[in-house]
């Protein structure tokens, strides 16, 4: 395989709980059952994503995990395993900067909330620096409901006002749902609640799939899920 043919996807945001972990998880889950060959790189120093994706399982530095035959995922903290090349990777990002920017993506997602809309921007301007080097730039709104709302508002006219940046249209509301599929280490649509809407998860599942549409793979949300 050559590096030609991957797709690397990036998630980071200098701020922490913004909901990378998250994004990244279900982007692999999702090509995952879209047959897609997966890497998933952990270069979060918990190794979130790992233990997500593994579903729980006690992790060390730099072993792989094969999950599945569609999933393989690398937990390496500060670093990226640039001589690992599969169709698709997805990278959920040390916070650093330093070590963020040593990957050469397709795409950068960076998730903002309303929480610090000042970090929020640190990194937009960081990512913003490096999209004119052609690389997309995709920002999207977690927790959109919640707090801060004029903040949203404000972030999102802002970066919309960049040519090269892009917001994504919707948002991914605040949901239980979240905090319950991260505590069980599952999928958002395992984590669904019996009576309750769907809302969130389809909301994640429309973001993951567009991201997925982008670097040139077709998917489609889970059966069941709309
Ligand atoms: N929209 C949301 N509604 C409710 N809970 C959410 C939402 N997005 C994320 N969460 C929850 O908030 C917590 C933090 O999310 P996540 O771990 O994905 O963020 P992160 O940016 O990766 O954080 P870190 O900086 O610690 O790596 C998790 O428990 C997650 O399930
Ligand atoms: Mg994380």
């Amino acid at each position: 395989m050559t590096q030609a043919n991957s797709r690397i996807i990036t998630v980071y945001n200098h701020k922490g709980g913004v909901g990378k972990t998250l994004i990244a998880a279900t982007l692999c889950f999702l090509a995952e059952l879209n047959r897609i060959q997966t890497l998933a790189v952990a270069m979060d120093r918990q190794g979130d994503l790992i233990r997500w994706l593994t579903r729980g399982k006690t992790i060390s530095r730099d072993d792989l995990y094969e999950i599945s035959d569609y999933l393989l995922a690398v937990y390496s903290p500060n670093s990226y395993p640039g001589r690992l090349r599969y169709p698709l990777i997805v990278v959920d990002q040390s916070p650093a900067w330093e070590d963020a920017e040593r990957v050469q993506p397709d795409l950068c997602i960076v998730p903002v909330d309303c929480i610090d809309a000042i970090i929020n921007f640190m990194s937009a301007r960081e990512w913003i620096s490096i999209s004119s080097s052609g690389v997309g730039v995709y920002f999207v709104l977690n927790n959109a409901d919640v707090g801060g709302k004029r903040d949203l508002a404000f972030i999102k006219k802002t970066l919309a006002r960049q040519r090269i940046v892009e917001v994504w249209d919707g948002n991914i509301p605040h949901s239980g749902v979240f905090r319950r599929a991260y505590n069980r280490k599952v999928p958002v649509w395992e984590a669904s609640y019996a009576e309750q809407s769907t809302v969130p998860e389809e909301a994640i599942l429309d973001l993951c799939s567009s991201i997925l549409a982008r670097v040139g793979f077709r998917v489609t949300k889970r059966p069941g899920l709309g």
